[in-house]
């Protein structure tokens, strides 16, 4: 008999475009893990009602992130790529979770607390129990492993805690959901001006869109921060330089970023130079990515035939879970 798959699930908001920090801290994971898993991938569009009330571009960017998934080796056939509020059951569960998550560890979740600098004027409660809600949708499927970027680190630890209190207090139902990465650590993919991380919405010249133009990502990285270099050989790099290399070893030859790495550590490093060879590694890395997404997004048939089978996928999924949950919870009075 076949094994059964272990379950795999991850999502993103349709709050901007797509960019190489979504890439390699998730989409590159959920392109490997299709071949040996079973997966759930979702465009988390209730979520970005947190932060994005209006829905005029909404149906624009669920395509786009959609298309995007596709263009970077997704492949529909083999994983279910839905729409989060095609499964109404996440709603079903997210009110349950709620009865179970309190307001002190909510009011304490570092995202929660940039949004509310961010926008003061609207802290709503679906922004408070916005992890609430990504812990639904994990759990709906009853994953274990949990592709995502380093920054999600603190809602999967959440995600533990409100599984393991729903087990605890009506019975076994959901395996503990990990975040995983191929490598050894969660990623976070900097941003180009040394500052934080790349980012939606936050500081777009510092950030390379999957969407960018090949003389888009030039710019982009010619203006990334850099100084004169060291004067001293094997010199500790500052976070800007060390952020440069970075994004190298994601995109160049092995053999291209040695031989920057030995010409900074003899003192011979020179940045304009590194810069071009990093630009046109990003040029070949995101422009065909470009060009399949383009094209997928075009197609509005296409996108809304996976779609529909990709959420009726995750509904077959999530009606058996919810089945489990109410019996356990004692919602079962026929
Ligand atoms: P979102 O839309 O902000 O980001 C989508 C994915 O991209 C990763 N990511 C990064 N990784 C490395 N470096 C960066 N600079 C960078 N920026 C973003 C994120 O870690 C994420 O994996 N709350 C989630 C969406 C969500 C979800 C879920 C995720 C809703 N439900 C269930 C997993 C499971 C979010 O806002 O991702």
């Amino acid at each position: 008999m076949e094994k059964k798959k272990e379950i795999v699930m991850s999502g993103i908001r349709p709050t901007g475009f797509l960019h190489l920090g979504n890439y390699f801290g998730a989409v590159r994971n959920y392109v490997r893990m299709q071949e040996e898993f079973e997966c759930y991938f979702m465009v988390a569009d209730l979520h970005s009602l947190t932060t994005h009330p209006d829905t005029k571009e909404l149906k624009t960017n669920v395509h786009r992130v959609l298309a995007e998934n596709i263009a970077c080796g997704l492949d529909p056939e083999k994983v279910a790529l839905y729409c989060q509020s095609h499964v109404y059951e996440t709603s079903e569960l997210y009110l349950y979770l709620n009865m179970l998550a309190y307001k002190g560890e909510l009011e304490k979740t570092v995202t929660f607390k940039d949004k509310v600098r961010q926008h003061p004027d609207n802290v709503n409660a679906g922004l408070l129990t916005y992890p609430v809600l990504q812990t639904a949708d994990i759990i709906l499927h009853r994953a274990k492993y949990v592709p995502v970027g380093k920054d999600q680190e603190q809602h999967l630890e959440m995600a533990r805690n409100f599984a393991n209190r729903f087990n605890h207090r009506y019975g076994e139902v959901f395996p503990e959901p990990m975040a995983f990465n191929y490598g050894d650590e969660l990623i976070k993919v900097p941003s180009l001006d040394g500052a934080g991380k790349m980012s939606k919405s936050i500081n777009q010249y510092a950030t390379l869109y999957l969407s960018d133009d090949d003389n888009l990502i030039r710019k982009k990285v010619m203006k990334a921060k850099t100084d004169s270099g060291p004067t001293e050989p094997n010199s500790p790099k500052p976070d800007y330089i060390e952020n440069i290399f970075l994004l190298m070893k994601l995109v160049s030859a092995t053999d291209v970023v040695e031989k920057f790495e030995s010409d900074y550590n003899n003192c011979t490093v020179r940045y304009g130079d590194l810069k071009k060879q990093l630009a046109e590694d990003m040029v070949a890395f995101i422009s065909p990515i470009r060009e399949r997404a383009e094209h997928i997004r075009n197609d509005e048939k296409y996108l809304r035939d996976v779609m529909e089978k990709g959420a009726e996928k995750a509904r077959t999924s999530a009606k058996a879970t919810m089945e489990l949950v109410r019996q356990a919870m004692g919602l079962n009075y026929f």
